[in-house]
C-alpha cells in the first residue's frame, strides 16, 4: 500500500489524533478526527472561525499523534490551505456527520493538507518505519 493510504488508514481506524500547533512559543493540541487522502495529499479538516486555524496561518508547522493496537503514529510537516472545493465535498462524502456543522460554500469550512511531510510509525516492540509525502 502506498506510504501515504497507508497513513490515513491508521488515522482513520484509529478515530481519534492529536492535532499540536504553535501559538508563539506556546504549543496547542487537541482532539481531531478528520482524515482524507484526495489527489495524493493528506488533509484535515477545520474551520476558520477555530484558534487552531488562526496559528496555522501564523505558522503552518504542526505533528499529529495517533495511538492504535500498540502502534503510535507521528506526522510532522507544515499544513496548507486548499480552497478546492472538490476537496470540500470529497471530506463531507467520507464523513457525512460534519455536514451537521459544514458545507463547501460556508466560508468556515477549511481543508488543510500536508506537505514536507515526515511520518513515523512506532511500537515497543519494532523499528520505527518513516515515510515522507
Ligand atoms: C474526538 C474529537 C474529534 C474532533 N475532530 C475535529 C476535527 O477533525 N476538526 C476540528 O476542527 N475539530 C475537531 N474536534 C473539535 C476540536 O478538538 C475543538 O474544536 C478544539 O477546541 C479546536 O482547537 P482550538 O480550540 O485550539 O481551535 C474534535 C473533537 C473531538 C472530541
Amino acid at each position: 500500500m502506498e506510504a501515504i493510504n497507508k497513513v490515513c488508514e491508521f488515522l482513520t481506524e484509529a478515530g481519534t489524533y492529536y492535532l499540536a500547533t504553535m501559538e508563539g512559543d506556546q504549543p496547542r493540541v487537541r482532539p481531531f478526527g478528520t482524515v482524507l487522502v484526495c489527489g495524493g495529499k493528506l488533509y484535515i479538516q477545520t474551520g476558520k472561525v477555530k484558534a487552531v486555524s488562526k496559528q496555522l496561518a501564523e505558522n503552518p508547522k504542526a505533528e499529529i499523534c495517533a495511538f492504535k493496537d500498540g502502534k503510535w503514529l507521528r506526522v510532522a510537516g507544515e499544513l496548507v490551505n486548499d480552497d478546492n472545493r472538490d476537496v470540500k465535498v470529497a471530506m463531507l462524502e467520507k464523513m457525512p456527520s460534519l455536514k451537521a456543522m459544514y458545507s463547501p460554500d460556508d466560508g468556515n469550512m477549511q481543508m488543510l493538507y500536508f506537505k514536507n511531510a515526515q511520518a513515523t510509525f512506532s511500537s515497543f516492540t519494532e523499528a520505527p518505519e518513516t515515510v515522507c509525502f
